[in-house]
């Protein structure tokens, strides 16, 4: 379909992350995949009313599991970009944990094809560290930046080897990726199922320490001093690890870190029924470590939110909590769960925003993030008060191929009413396009 000539019309147009953060009533009007004004009164051959409405950049997550190639029957990558554009998401990173391992070019060229094809939104793969994410040896981080990742993980492992962490670090440094780190000490998590304290030694669930994730991003930040390199710590959730990262960034390190929905959202209570759903990686924690990880995004210590979209079937999930696959939906709930902040008064409108669109894009160096007048059309509608249940019915019904999350039913509130990727409508709750 030809973009055309389209205003938007009467939202506020909003864009905190901007190096000069906009936010007023106005227009927006598009033309040929872009921004081309942004204004009172604007005409155009297309006139979409968005009053009441938010305007803002496309949303970015820098933590999707998109499971193609190898575990399509959790999700494949139209599915997975098709729940990104219902979240208002634009943009995704993907992690190379998929079956073969992203860790050589044909796999990222494989990847790229696909979500071409799709054409639904903008994917951005992940490489990883090490060849088959066995923590041994680095992967061809030359040939895969050739290809297009934007960042090097091994996630859902970290990498324990401290030398090698090292010489991923040197290296990476060369072709100025960042290195994430799914930050774990396994010496120290001893493959426990959750957080370590009351609400598992009242369950009997084998746990895992806070620690765990403190000690291996304090490792990290001293290798990282020493090589200069680029590094992010992926899906932050205790309150150690936020005060680790304020003061490395606090001595100027090259530090960025990402928390989710989830652990803001939710604690270790979630798991005292042995709700598989709420079996993450790292943990869901306590009270105070999520009033840590608010604080950490309200100062700026946290860069971003990021959903770590984890899909997987009741194969995986319908079985003893010690046994199921760690990992929750995200992209579709990432919006109303963090609205809620917003409505609580415990996270401003900018902030929640700005964490969602320009902080991660600066995070990774990524095009996009901004509503500027010659910017791609990558824009998100948001309606902040609309209802919402979690894979209801109509156009509440969850475009992943997965249903685990524990929000599955409940009824939030906010969603992305309209999604234009290059101006394009690639989600359109209320049909406004039709
Ligand atoms: O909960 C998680 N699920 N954490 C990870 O680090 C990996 C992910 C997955 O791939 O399912």
């Amino acid at each position: 379909m030809d973009p055309g000539d389209l205003v938007l019309r009467g939202g506020r147009v909003f864009d905190p992350a901007a190096p000069r953060p906009l936010d007023q009533v106005a227009d927006v009007k598009i033309a040929n995949g872009r921004i081309v004004e942004i204004g009172r009164g604007l005409v155009g051959g297309r006139m979409i009313d968005v009053r009441d409405l938010w305007v803002v950049p496309g949303l970015i997550d820098l933590h999707v599991h998109l499971r193609e190639p190898g575990q399509e029957y959790k999700e494949d990558i139209e599915t997975g970009t098709r729940a990104a554009a219902a979240g208002g998401f634009t943009q995704i990173c993907c992690m190379p944990n998929t079956k073969p391992v992203n860790d050589q070019k044909s796999v990222t060229q494989l990847i790229l094809l696909r979500a071409r094809q799709a054409g639904i939104v903008r994917v951005r793969p992940i490489g990883a560290i090490t060849q088959g994410l066995e923590g041994k040896a680095l992967a061809d981080i030359a040939e895969m930046k050739e290809a297009g990742i934007v960042a090097i993980s091994d996630d859902g492992r970290p990498v324990m080897n401290a030398g090698l962490m090292r010489r991923a670090f040197e290296y990476a440094r060369t072709f100025d990726l960042p290195v994430v780190q799914h930050a774990e000490d396994l010496d120290l998590s001893e493959g426990g199922a959750m957080n370590e304290g009351a609400v598992s030694t009242r369950i009997g669930i084998r746990a895992q320490p806070a620690c765990a994730e403190s000690a291996m991003v304090a490792r990290d930040l001293e290798i990282v001093e020493w090589t200069g390199a680029r590094y992010h710590v992926a899906h932050v959730s205790t309150a150690r690890t936020v005060a680790l990262i304020r003061d490395a960034k606090r001595r100027g390190l090259n530090v960025t870190c990402e928390v989710t929905p989830h652990h803001l959202a939710l604690t270790d209570e979630a798991c005292s029924h042995y709700d598989t759903r709420a079996k993450v990686m790292p943990p869901l924690r306590t009270t105070a470590d999520q009033e840590a990880l608010l604080e950490g995004l309200v100062d700026g210590t946290i860069d971003c939110i990021a959903t770590d979209h984890a899909p997987h079937s009741p194969v995986e999930k319908d079985v003893e909590f010690e046994c199921a696959a760690p990992g929750m939906l995200g992209l579709e709930t990432a919006l109303p769960i963090i609205l809620d902040f917003v409505r609580m008064g415990t996270l401003d409108d900018k902030r929640a925003i700005a964490a969602l669109t320009g902080g991660p894009a600066r995070a990774f160096g990524l095009p996009g993030g901004g509503l500027t007048v010659g910017a791609v059309a990558d824009i998100c509608v948001i309606d902040p008060e609309r209802p919402y249940t979690v894979g209801g019915s109509g156009g509440d019904a969850l475009k992943s191929k997965s249903h685990n999350t524990p929000f599955l039913g409940q009824t939030l509130a906010g969603r992305a009413v309209l999604t234009l990727l290059d101006g394009r409508p690639v989600h359109d709750l209320d049909g406004r396009f039709r």
